[in-house]
């Protein structure tokens, strides 16, 4: 602000100066979370369930060094892509903190334990299903309507970016999570992958009709290389070739719905991350990166550090950039950032039809 000027000009500056930067924060694009613990920054913190990271050793290298909720040392994917767009990191939506100012940057929905399907993660008693996590997409637009008014709101929503991360506990949380589980009973898992697929749909279209318009949906992960599964399931310290076989039918099978959807709509909604094809170079190679093992968690117990939770009372390693995964089924926040890396920048195998720096772009010209 301009230092010399009469009270009644320093008020009208004043004034002018406040508009702009409410106008200037209405420009800033919003950003929005859907899924399950690989994107919760710490909505089950509020919930009576037992999917939650919110004591030590959880946040052990987050700025505050202490548990938020995320499921990571430090920051997680939605963290680290706002940072790079240069974004305040996104609030949970329980979090009371979510009001004023603040509720234009955006929520995160994402709920730890939860699947494309309802069934998915009853073990963790009250998480937001997916159906919910839209039923709050929609109520955060009444509240920001209260606040902008409809057409700001529309604005906000229709120009923000959309990041949704859900599929991989409709496998391990549900049809392998017991032997004879009731949806491997139901269906062989070549039909259960087109059931999936199917319900996905129906939430993407009600995601795009809450106005939704440019939404990164990441592909599971190689399932069968968690160190929860090499615990588990493997014999040789190889990944489970079950898990693997369910994640090379659902994500080419994902990408092929998502074009379906561009299709129909008519423009490129949905962008498919193929974090399958992101995390096997650092599995396969984790020196390549910089890790001194991916089978091996940071935090936890039993072999490979893969069985039962990340306490205070885990094996705890000394340097977590060393490691692949912090604890038995999440990545550490290196091998989320190189998996935000690929997400901005890319090639057409690791980000279909384009990666996020491409996207910025044409979207700040139009
Ligand atoms: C999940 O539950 C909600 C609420 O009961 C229901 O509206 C929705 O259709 C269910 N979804 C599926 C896939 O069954
Ligand atoms: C991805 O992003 C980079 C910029 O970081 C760009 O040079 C590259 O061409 C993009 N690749 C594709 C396939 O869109």
């Amino acid at each position: 602000m301009p230092m010399a000027c009469s009270f009644i000009s320093c008020m009208v500056l004043g004034t002018l100066w406040t508009l702009g930067n409410i106008v200037l924060q209405l420009e800033a694009r919003a950003f929005f979370v859907f899924g399950d613990s690989l994107v919760d920054s710490g909505n089950n913190n509020y919930l009576a369930t037992t999917a939650r990271a919110d004591s030590p050793p959880y946040g052990i290298d987050y700025p505050t060094h202490r548990p938020t909720g995320r499921f990571s040392n430090g920051l997680n994917i939605p963290d680290i892509i706002s940072e790079q767009i240069g974004a305040e990191p996104v609030l949970p939506y329980l979090s009371p903190e979510l009001r004023g100012q603040r509720l234009l940057n955006g929520a995160n929905f994402a709920s730890a334990g939860i699947g494309i399907l309802n069934d998915t993660g009853v073990q963790f008693l009250n998480i937001i299903r997916m159906f919910r996590q839209l039923d709050y997409f929609q109520q955060y637009q009444q509240r920001a309507r209260a606040l902008i008014g409809a057409d700001q709101t529309k604005r906000l929503v229709n120009g923000a970016l959309v990041l949704i991360t859900v599929g991989g506990n409709d496998f391990v949380n549900n049809y392998y999570l017991v032997p004879y589980s009731a949806r491997s009973r139901q269906f062989a898992l070549p039909d259960y992958v087109k059931y999936l697929i199917s319900e996905y749909k129906k939430l993407l279209t009600r995601l795009y009709n809450l106005g939704a318009r440019r939404v990164l949906v990441t592909g599971t992960g190689p399932l069968g290389c968690v160190p929860a599964e090499l615990a588990m399931r493997s014999s040789n310290g190889g990944c489970s070739a079950e898990l693997q076989r369910a994640a090379s039918l659902y994500n080419p099978q994902l990408v092929q719905m998502l074009k379906e959807l561009n299709k129909k709509i008519g423009s490129t909604v949905f962008i498919a991350v193929n974090t399958e094809e992101m995390q096997r170079n650092f599995i396969t190679d984790p020196q390549a990166f910089g890790f001194t093992t991916s089978k091996v968690a940071c935090c936890g117990q039993g072999p490979y550090n893969g069985l039962g939770l990340c306490t205070i009372a885990s094996n705890l390693c000394p340097n977590r950039n060393l490691y692949a995964f912090w604890d038995a089924f999440h990545p550490s926040e290196k091998a989320s950032r190189i998996i935000v890396d690929q997400i901005f920048s890319g090639s057409t195998k690791f980000m279909n039809p384009m990666n996020l720096s491409t996207i910025m772009a044409m979207d700040a010209m139009s």
